[in-house]
């Protein structure tokens, strides 16, 4: 099993990603760290904790950054709601967080184990930025960073920014250049990882809890994309998990990403340099596609795992 890392902010998305992370019997998700973003980190935290309790997962949890490194938070209710986990009623959590920083139990994890870790963020890159910053020994022992996050072209909060880069340009600038193998899920492969109405009912149907709440979450989910012209949804983070479960699925390009941090235009830009016009290292495996049938599938068989 690959030891993996959840750096998250949930997040709809987020949730679905952690419960696939740890439905996956290629992976073992050693800890999982929390990041503000989609909401405040207060909520992201009281989310991830609510889930992986109703869900029956005992994993350590920390709380992480609540703020970028250099910026005010920008939080994401419209997409998200309020709690930043809208929609299904969620019994308060049972699990209670570690008493270490994100960055403290990531540093943990990483030094304790024999095998290199590979981290999955799915929300801001503030933690893993600090954790670079703060424990460069512990670099090498990164296997990779599988993230979801920029854009090659056209982003989603800007005309030029994807979310979760625009949040925090600095902490991706830094994770981007730090030499650790990266894979980047943007929104070319994202938006192309749609989840529609019978997606929805066939998870549903899985039966269970989980997959009953799976279903709540994605339809909440739905209403902001159907609203703003998607014909499903995109399921951004769960593409950064499933790279890692199975890479067959989703096809990439090696290729060099520099990140906007003073544009006016273009702040937080993951700037892909398709055509290898600066002849610079090629610093990330940037997604492009993905075999949707085959997401949802491995969708269906996670919610099994919860039965
Ligand atoms: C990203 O932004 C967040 O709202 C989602 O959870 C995802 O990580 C998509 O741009
Ligand atoms: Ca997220």
């Amino acid at each position: 099993k690959k030891p993996v890392i959840m750096d998250c902010d949930p997040g709809h998305d987020d949730a679905i990603a952690l419960l696939l992370a740890f439905a996956s019997d290629k992976l073992e998700v050693k800890a999982v760290t929390i990041v503000a973003g989609n909401q405040t980190q207060e909520k992201t935290l009281n989310n991830a904790l609510r889930v992986l309790s109703f869900a029956n997962i005992e994993a350590p949890v920390a709380r992480g950054a609540e703020k970028p490194l250099m910026r005010e938070l920008i939080t994401a209710p419209e997409v998200h709601g309020d709690s930043g986990l809208d929609g299904p009623e969620l019994p308060e959590a049972t699990l209670k967080p570690v008493d270490l920083s994100a960055i403290e139990l990531i540093a943990k994890v990483v030094r304790e184990s024999d095998e290199r870790i590979t981290l999955i963020p799915t929300g801001a890159l503030t933690n893993i930025a600090k954790f670079i910053l703060c424990y460069p020994e512990l670099k090498n022992k990164i296997e990779r960073i599988s993230l979801m996050g920029g854009a090659c072209v056209g982003g989603n909060w800007s005309p030029a920014a994807e979310f979760n880069i625009l949040v925090d340009p600095e902490a991706a600038d830094i994770v981007f250049k730090s030499g650790i193998p990266i894979t980047m899920c943007g929104l070319d492969v994202t938006h192309r990882a749609l989840i529609y109405e019978e997606d929805i009912e066939r998870i549903r149907s899985v039966g269970g809890k989980v997959a009953v709440m799976v279903a709540e979450l994605l339809e909440f989910f739905a209403k902001f994309h159907m609203d703003t012209g998607f014909e499903g949804s995109p399921l951004h983070d769960p593409c950064a998990v499933a790279w890692v479960i199975d890479p067959t699925i989703i096809n990439t390009k090696k290729l060099h990403v520099d990140i906007e941090t003073t544009g006016i235009h273009t702040l937080g830009a993951t700037v892909v340099d398709y055509h290898d016009v600066l002849k610079k290292e090629k610093n990330a495996e940037v997604a492009f596609d993905i075999d949707r049938e085959k997401f949802v599938d491995m969708l269906v068989e996670a919610m099994k795992f919860y039965q």
